[in-house]
C-alpha cells in the first residue's frame, strides 16, 4: 500500500515537473501539512459531517473529548499525515480503532476539519490540583481495585495511562455513576462487546450466592472475580441461576466526595500518562 502510494506520488511529481517550474513549490512543500492544503470549504463541511458520524461519539462534536481524549490541536501537533495515519490505522493496543470506512479522500476531509479546531484548547482546563488528588485517590480505596504502574488491585481496569485515553468530563461521569456508561473499548479484549466488567450474579444449587465480574466462560465452567479480587470457578452443572446486571458496576459511586476533592481527583487521573 505504502509502496503503491509512493509510486503514485513519484508519478505525480514527474507529472508536475512536466508542467513547468511554476508548479514546483506545491510538490516540494513539506509533506506534513500538504495533505489538506488544496481542500475547499466544501471539503471541510464534508469533513465536519464525517467527524460527527465517525468520531464524535468518542471525541465529542467539538473534539473536546469524552470517552476518548480531547483532540483539539491534534492536526497541528501530529501534522496532516500523522493525523491521517491515526485515522487510518488507529492506535494499536488502545481504544482508538482504525476507521476503515473512510476512504483516503474522506479521511483527508476529516483531517481538514480537525485542523479547524485550531492549535489551542488542546488541554481542557482541569480545575483541580493533581497532587491533592493523589491523596484523595489513596484515601478512597481506589487502589483496592485499580492498578497504576503495577501497584494495586485487579478488579477494575488499569489506570496507568488513563490521562491519554479519557477526557475529564468522562472521568467525572464515571465517578458519579460508574455503571451508566461503562468504558466501551472495542480494541481492548477485556472490554469487547461492552461486557468486560458486566456484573454477574450466581446462585449455586446448594444456595451459595456470589456477585462478581465474568473473567472467563466456556461450555462447562464459569469464572468470576468479586469486588475484593477473590477468584471463583464454577461447574455450570452446579449452578441454579446466572444473572447479569447491565448498567451496574462493581465500582461504587463517589458522590460523597466534595466538589473540590472531585476536581483534584480528576486532575490526578488526567495527569496519568504512563511512562513518558
Ligand atoms: C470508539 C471510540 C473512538 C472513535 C469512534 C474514535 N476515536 Fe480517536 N481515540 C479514542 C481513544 C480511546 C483514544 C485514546 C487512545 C489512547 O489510549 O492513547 C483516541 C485517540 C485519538 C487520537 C490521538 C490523540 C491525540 O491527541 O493526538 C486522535 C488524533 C484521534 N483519536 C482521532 C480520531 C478521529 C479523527 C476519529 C474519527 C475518524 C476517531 N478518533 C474516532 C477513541 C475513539
Ligand atoms: C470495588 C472495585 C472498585 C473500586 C473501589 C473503584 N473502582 Fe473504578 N472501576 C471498577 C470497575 C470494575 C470498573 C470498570 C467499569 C465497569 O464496571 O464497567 C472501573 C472503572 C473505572 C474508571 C474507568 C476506566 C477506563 O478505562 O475508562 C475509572 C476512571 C475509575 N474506575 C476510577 C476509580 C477511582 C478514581 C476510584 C476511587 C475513587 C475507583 N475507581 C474505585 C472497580 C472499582
Amino acid at each position: 500500500m505504502i509502496a503503491i502510494r509512493s509510486l503514485w506520488i513519484a508519478a505525480l511529481i514527474s507529472m508536475l515537473w512536466g508542467l513547468g517550474a511554476s508548479r514546483l513549490p506545491a510538490a516540494q512543500s513539506t509533506p506534513q501539512d500538504s495533505l489538506t492544503a488544496k481542500l475547499t470549504p466544501a471539503d471541510i463541511e464534508e469533513g465536519k459531517a464525517l467527524f460527527a458520524a465517525q468520531c464524535s461519539s468518542c471525541h465529542g462534536v467539538d473534539g473536546s473529548g469524552g470517552m476518548g481524549p480531547n483532540i483539539r490541536g491534534s492536526a497541528q501537533r501530529r501534522g496532516d499525515q500523522g493525523l491521517f495515519s491515526v485515522i487510518r490505522n488507529g492506535i494499536p493496543g488502545t481504544g482508538m480503532p482504525g476507521i476503515s470506512s473512510l476512504n483516503d479522500k474522506r479521511a483527508t476531509q476529516v483531517v481538514a476539519f480537525v485542523r479547524t479546531f485550531g492549535a489551542s484548547g488542546a488541554e481542557e482546563a482541569v480545575k483541580g490540583d493533581a497532587a491533592k488528588g493523589k491523596a484523595v485517590y489513596a484515601a478512597s480505596g481506589c487502589a483496592g481495585c485499580h492498578s497504576i504502574a503495577g501497584e494495586g488491585g485487579v478488579s477494575g481496569p488499569e489506570l496507568t495511562r488513563l490521562g491519554n485515553a479519557r477526557a475529564p468530563r468522562y472521568l467525572h461521569d464515571m465517578l458519579m455513576n460508574p455503571g451508566a456508561k461503562p468504558p466501551a473499548d472495542p480494541a481492548l479484549a477485556e472490554r469487547a462487546g461492552f461486557t468486560g466488567y458486566l456484573i454477574t450474579n450466581v446462585v449455586t444449587k446448594d444456595g451459595q450466592k456470589v456477585t462478581g465480574v465474568r473473567v472467563n466462560e466456556d461450555s462447562f465452567t464459569l469464572q468470576l472475580r468479586d469486588a475484593a479480587g477473590k477468584y471463583y470457578s464454577f461447574d455450570k452443572s452446579d449452578l441454579k441461576k446466572v444473572e447479569t446486571e447491565p448498567g451496574k458496576s462493581l465500582m461504587p459511586s463517589y458522590t460523597n466526595l466534595s466538589a473540590t476533592e472531585l476536581d483534584d481527583l480528576i486532575a490526578y487521573l488526567t495527569s496519568l500518562k504512563g511512562a513518558q
